[in-house]
């Protein structure tokens, strides 16, 4: 297939170039290429040719989505109503990557069902459910590929800043009152090269198996790189205030990916340590 990657320079837009390049013609576009957001950008960038758009660009900031809610929307909403209407109109299907922000986040049930309502708990999320909505429309093939607390090779993450944090401190102070589903880059971008190749219809939830808490995750980090887990402290969330609001639980669980053959996805830990072992092999772009 000929297939356009949006955001090829993000953390997942490369990911997902290095995996649908192995079976697909792909082209990458990243924002030098065209602020998706204004209007005709996406029109330009989804040539005739192109059967196939994977929209991973996105307004990421969720704090500074706060105070600049009209920027957000342009980029999240408005961007991808863009990319649809350009979809549709070249007949070529679309993959928007979405995420846990879209749920209301308290989880009383333990975690989110794809079909569970889209009730966003910060101003990111709204700017992403409005994307969704814009996507679920269409009449050509689409897919809505939620994911969460996403790492792997680029600028910042989690697991490359907690690494980074045991190295300059004796102890750290990690939350331990939310929980989710880390999620490897690469991983993901197997399950979205699973559903492009298969033209998947409708709601995934794209993530790692296994589901933890922040300080689980980080505790896992220090184990992985050698040094004492108990170095990492739990604490509440009310030590660390954030400017949005974050989910108590934004645990995603999985059964259309299970409907539609996708084999099992990697538990967390196992990615974990692939990521380490991908730092410290020097490989990596963004080191
Ligand atoms: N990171 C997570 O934990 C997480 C969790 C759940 C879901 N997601 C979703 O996963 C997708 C990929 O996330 P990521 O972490 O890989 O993001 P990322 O590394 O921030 O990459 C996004 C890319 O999109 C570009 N971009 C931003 N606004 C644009 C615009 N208006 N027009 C064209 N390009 C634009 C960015 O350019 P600049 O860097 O120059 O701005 C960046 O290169 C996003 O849809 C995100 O909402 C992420």
């Amino acid at each position: 297939m000929n297939i356009l990657i949006t955001g090829a320079a993000g953390m997942l837009g490369a990911a997902v170039m290095d995996v649908l390049g192995r079976e697909h013609q792909v082209r990458g576009v990243d924002l030098p290429d065209g602020d998706l957001g204004e209007a005709g950008v996406a029109a330009r960038l989804i040539a005739p040719e192109i059967e196939w758009v994977v929209h991973c660009a996105a307004w990421t900031d969720v704090d500074g989505a706060e105070s600049h809610l009209d920027e957000a929307l342009a980029a999240n909403a408005g961007a991808t109503a863009h990319v649809a209407a350009a979809c549709a109109g070249r007949g070529a299907g679309l993959t928007y990557v979405s995420t846990d922000y879209i749920f209301d986040g308290r989880g009383d049930d333990g975690g989110y069902d794809e079909d569970a309502p889209r009730d966003p708990l910060n101003h990111y999320g709204l700017t992403k459910a409005r994307g969704e909505e814009a996507v679920e429309v269409l009449d050509t093939p689409w897919q809505i590929v939620r994911t969460a607390w996403l790492f792997g090779d680029g600028r910042v993450n989690f697991v490359k800043t907690i690494r980074r944090l045991l190295g300059e401190r004796e102890t750290l102070q990690v939350v331990d009152d939310q929980r989710g589903c880390p999620t490897y880059a690469p991983d993901l971008a197997e399950v979205i090269g699973f559903l492009v190749t298969r033209r998947g219809h409708g709601i995934f939830h794209g993530t790692n198996a296994g589901e933890c808490t922040w300080h689980g995750f980080a505790q896992e980090v220090a184990r992985r790189v050698g040094t004492d887990p108990e170095r990492v402290r739990p604490c509440g969330s009310d030590a660390f205030p954030t400017v949005a609001a974050r989910p108590a639980c934004s645990v995603l669980r999985s059964w259309r990916l299970e409907e539609a053959g996708c084999p099992p996805r990697p538990h967390w830990r196992d990615a974990v340590a692939r990521y380490l072992e991908l730092l410290e092999s020097g490989a990596a772009r963004h080191p």
